[in-house]
């Protein structure tokens, strides 16, 4: 299937998110078709016929919540549920889990228990021994019964007995018949079992059939769904404790359960299973120590991270039942994306584990009223009648003011649109590498600087959406910004050269994110913004390293360093910024090309290029040290080092030799080409020689930026 992050789902209108649905192929044109007429909607004459008396059927807020990765595979959820916040919930606990992968969900048999009890047994000791003895014969007539269900690989695997007395101290016996019922959640099937062999069962036990039915505490179909989170530390401890208080407080159990239950019913409905066997099997399991406690354990793990696990009984269906009557419950499991039951078993243990996460996560931290606020800033912003490009500002405002009320949303409403005539302007940081490119692709550090204020960006009211950008770059910042259809001018000044390694690609990515955000105030933070420069420089390099992008957001010296495919990322505090010269002229290399190449001389010499990327690891550690304390002739000594590694990899070109000497010979402490190379740029150290270096690669024909604070460029 394809991705299940849907960006900015719950902005888009209804008729919008079903045709999202179907593009991503979650829902089939038909199914689109009905969900857009409400063809979907179970008629009354079909209700008449499910149950008596019927005077009509009864609504619910049929949605979706996207983002889940379970077992490696992508799913949206349906959910039918009426209180608010569960999917939003839902939504945001599922995304966040992505990084680690999702939920793993395991689980050993899915049987489900038929009982059949016998009352007034003389000696019970004779009848267990009786059953024990017969069960072969047992096995044999209750999968009589159903020889399609054994045909389709199911049937009854099994006979169990227990001894129970009953208040007045009488012997009962419960026979178990463990029956694998396939994709169906098998209720009826167990049932006429449990009749048709109940008679024989009472005459080997010597005694009355007194019920012969299903158990719901589906103990012998138990699923084990995992997950886990990198949060913040206050955070993740104070959702462990809230969990131990479930394991030892009943009164808090029940309400923690209630919260997991609140994403299984929901998915349950929608996929037109029985919920009350499912409530019913959930809390019997909850009690089964003899307290009743959280179905979920929370913990923290030895790398920090809050791990999760929920075990439940959970016995479901993908055929029968409601499924066959109600085209909603047809349509819900087609969204599912699965028609095996034990896949929507795993799907509903991960839905319960991570409603779980989303309603300890408030309550760690807003609180769950902060949840309600938002519902209820989110209808008095309906009932003002907010257009929907800006139905989130307005709700966020509104919440911000304290004043939940319809005059409030009409006085934010008016402020927009004033804002809407003036123009918002951002500015965002270019980045120059200082030491360590191509080392770092093979997990050795890079020292890098934000060029500031490299790319100012405006944006202002206009009829159409207008820019002088790629397409494709817009379209992506805006449809992960969430607000596609707005229309705007994009006007950008830069002082950095394109395609010359100095960042401008990511620049302007933050720059228009960060006029977007001021303009109709997203409320996005730099750990959102840094993310949506990083997808939009995926256009641009194919597989980026996220320096880029990280350099421009938080515009802050940096070391990095990739660890597992993850950027290691420690930021400077610079007492003395240094007198910085970068200077280009036409040559331009192609970062892909210049890292295959390295790639490529890597492999015939593996050895020695491991060793020059080491030494730039230590120059460009060291140089950190350098940067921090103004020691300028040490940092030019590990730039010119560095320069020379990047020469003997193969990655210069005759052009930046002459710069780079230009540079050298007119004062510079230190000259290196920076990025890729293949042509592109160089860096200059240029302690009091600023003018000078500048001068003489002008006068050579380069042109030049000059980045120091203090210095004019
Ligand atoms: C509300 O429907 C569910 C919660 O009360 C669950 C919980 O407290 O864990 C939020």
């Amino acid at each position: 299937m394809n991705d299940s992050r849907i960006a900015g789902f719950y902005r888009l209108r209804i008729p919008d998110r079903i045709a999202k649905l179907e593009e991503l192929g979650y829902l089939s044109a038909a199914n689109a078709a009905r969900l857009r007429d409400g063809r979907h909607v179970l008629a009354s004459a079909a209700a008449d016929r499910m149950i008596e008396n019927v005077v009509g059927v009864f609504g619910l807020p049929f949605a979706i919540a996207p983002n889940f990765v379970v077992n490696g595979r992508e799913h949206v959820v349906p959910l039918v549920v009426e209180e608010p916040s569960i999917v939003a919930g839902l939504s945001s606990a599922a995304a966040v889990a992505r990084p680690a992968g999702g939920f793993e969900v395991e689980n050993e048999s899915s049987l489900l228990i038929g009982q059949v009890h016998v009352t007034g047994v003389r000696d019970p000791d004779h009848a267990i021994a009786a059953i024990g003895n017969s069960k072969a014969g047992l096995l044999d007539a209750a999968n009589a019964v159903h020889p399609r269900l054994t045909e389709r690989g199911g049937g009854v695997r099994d006979v169990e007995v227990r001894l129970i007395a009953l208040p007045d101290g009488k012997p009962l016996i419960a026979v178990h018949l463990l029956v694998d019922t396939c994709d169906a959640m098998g209720a009826n099937l167990v049932n006429t079992i449990c009749e048709a062999v109940a008679p024989d069962i009472a005459a080997l036990c010597k005694g009355e059939v007194a019920l012969r039915i299903l158990s719901n505490m589906a103990d012998r179909s138990l699923f084990t769904a995992r997950v886990r989170y990198s949060l913040p530390n206050d955070v993740r401890d104070a959702i462990v404790t809230a969990n131990a208080i479930a394991t030892v407080d009943p009164y808090r159990a029940t309400t923690h359960n209630k919260g997991i239950m609140n994403g299984v019913d929901a998915l349950a409905i929608a996929t037109g299973n029985d919920w009350r066997a499912i409530e019913a099997g959930a809390h019997a399991y909850a009690a089964a120590t003899g307290r009743y406690q959280s179905l979920t354990r929370w913990s923290v793990a030895e790398n920090g991270d809050l791990v999760g696990e929920l075990k439940m009984p959970l016995k479901v269906g993908t055929v029968g039942g409601t499924l066959a009557n109600n085209p909603a419950a047809r349509l819900g499991l087609a969204l599912a994306g699965t028609d095996n039951a034990r896949e929507l078993a795993e799907l509903m243990a991960a839905v319960g584990l991570a409603q779980n996460f989303a309603a300890l996560r408030a309550l760690a931290t807003g609180g769950i009223q902060a949840g309600h606020m938002q519902l209820h800033a989110r209808s008095v912003a309906a009932s003002a009648g907010t257009p929907d490009a800006v139905f989130d500002i307005v709700v966020e405002r509104l919440i911000e003011s304290g004043e939940i009320k319809g005059w409030k949303a009409r006085e934010i409403l008016s402020a927009l649109e004033d804002s809407d005539r003036a123009e918002s302007t951002a500015n965002a940081a270019g980045k120059v590498i200082l030491l360590g490119e191509h080392g770092v692709v093979y997990g050795r550090h890079a020292l890098a600087l934000p060029i500031p204020d490299a790319v100012s960006v405006s944006i202002s009211a206009a009829e159409t959406l207008s820019h002088d950008l790629p397409d494709e770059l817009v379209a992506v910042l805006l449809r992960e910004m969430g607000i596609e259809n707005t229309n705007v001018r994009i006007d950008i000044k830069s002082r950095l050269p394109f395609g010359k390694g100095l960042g401008s690609s990511a620049a302007i990515a933050v720059g228009i994110v960060r006029a977007f955000d001021e303009h109709l105030g997203l409320g996005l933070d730099d750990e959102r913004i840094n993310a949506i420069a990083f997808e939009s420089e995926k256009l641009a390099h194919g597989t980026p390293s996220g320096i880029d992008n990280t350099l421009s957001t938080y515009a802050q010296p940096t070391l990095f360093c990739r660890e597992d495919d993850r950027l290691q990322v420690q930021t400077l505090d610079l007492d003395i910024p240094p007198s910085l010269l970068i200077a280009w002229g036409d040559e331009t290399g192609r970062t892909s090309e210049m890292v295959a190449g390295v790639r490529a001389r890597r492999e015939l010499a593996p050895e020695h290029f491991d060793a020059v990327f080491d030494q730039m690891d230590r120059l460009s550690r060291r140089s950190a040290h350098y940067l921090r304390a103004g020691a300028w002739t040490e940092l030019g000594t590990a730039m010119n080092i560095c320069h020379g590694l990047l020469n003997a990899i193969g990655v210069s070109t005759p052009n930046l030799e002459r710069m780079v000497m230009l540079a050298r010979q007119s004062g510079a402490v230190g000259a290196k080409l920076t990025g890729a190379g293949g042509g592109g740029s160089i860096v200059a150290l240029c302690p009091g020689c600023l003018d000078e270096v500048r001068d003489a690669l002008q006068q050579a024909g380069y042109s030049t930026l000059v980045l120091a604070m203090g210095d004019s460029s």
